[in-house]
């Protein structure tokens, strides 16, 4: 009959050897910086979708359910082109785009208010679309579809893949700290792949209809919250609890315990 007997007391993050606290805190470190990066790079090309600095719901709206109201043509005559032509082929002509641009209207009428509004500049000047021609005009009329299923796909997969990746180290690391409270623990470990999901959801379902935006909102700063706990909590003990020259005992081991498990009590194995 052999024994099983509560062993490994080191097993914890402040007593673990120092060359698993090496690698624990240099992985760390690095990933830290790396989520660091992903926020200041999602604050950049998202934050800036609606053209407004800082994160939105509607940047998230714009990036993947896209503006089916405005198109080049749309924003152009609301802006630079605003002093040209008169008012009245200004709203002929978002009316127009607004319903998808037909060329029946354009060979009855739209070339005409082209003609009469634009042509004098769009079709001299060279380097600027030559509204003569339809297809000049079609291709400013596009309106932001918002993401591609393509492009959903493939970030969808990355994602998935490549964040899991990171939460499934960090997370085996923070699996070693002492102290926090074992409910605490679970659901902290959970929180970052259930938030993940949320977040891949959300950008189809965004994608799909517009209201769903708020949740890749929470998504992201569900999975930043729990991370961001683990790295704290996970370097906080390896760096500065470790000091006090206590011994935590096999923070594995706890678990069972907490279950009602005596580790001391001889059992048969096997
Ligand atoms: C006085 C000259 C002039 C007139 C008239 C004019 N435009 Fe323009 N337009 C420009 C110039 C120059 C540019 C390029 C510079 C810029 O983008 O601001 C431009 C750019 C544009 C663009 C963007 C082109 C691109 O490739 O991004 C659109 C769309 C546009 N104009 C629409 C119109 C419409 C519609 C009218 C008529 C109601 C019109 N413009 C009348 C001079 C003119």
């Amino acid at each position: 009959m052999k024994t099983l007997r509560s062993n490994m007391v080191w097993l914890n993050l402040p007593n673990m050897p120092t060359p698993v606290k090496v690698l624990f805190i240099g992985y760390l470190l690095v990933i830290g910086l790396g989520l660091a990066m992903a926020g200041l790079q999602i604050m950049l090309t998202h934050g800036m979708a609606d053209g407004k600095p800082g994160l939105s719901v509607d940047d998230i709206v714009y990036s993947y359910y896209g503006d089916k109201n405005s198109s080049k043509m749309e924003s152009m005559l609301n802006g630079p082109m605003k002093t040209m032509g008169t008012p009245e082929s200004h709203l002929e002509i978002i009316k127009w785009v607004r319903n998808g641009s037909p060329q029946a209207e354009w060979d009855t009428h739209m070339k005409a208010v082209f003609s009469q509004n634009c042509t004098q500049c769009h079709g001299v000047i060279p380097g600027i679309p030559d509204f003569n021609k339809f297809d000049d005009v079609k291709s400013m009329t596009k309106v932001n579809e918002g993401a591609t299923i393509q492009s959903l796909t493939r970030v969808s997969h990355i994602h998935l893949f490549g964040i899991s990746f990171i939460f499934f180290i960090m997370g085996f690391i923070f699996s070693f700290s002492v102290g926090v409270p074992r409910w605490l623990k679970i659901v902290v470990l959970m929180f970052p792949f259930g938030f993940l999901i949320v977040d891949v959801a959300s950008w189809w379902l965004t994608k799909w209809s517009p209201h769903f935006a708020w949740l890749t909102i929470i998504g992201g700063i569900g999975y930043s919250l729990a991370s961001t706990f683990m790295w704290f909590v996970s370097m906080y003990e390896m760096l500065i609890l470790s000091r006090n020259g206590k011994i935590y005992n096999n923070a594995w081991e706890n678990d069972m315990l907490a279950w009602g498990i005596d580790l001391d009590e001889p059992r048969e194995e096997g």
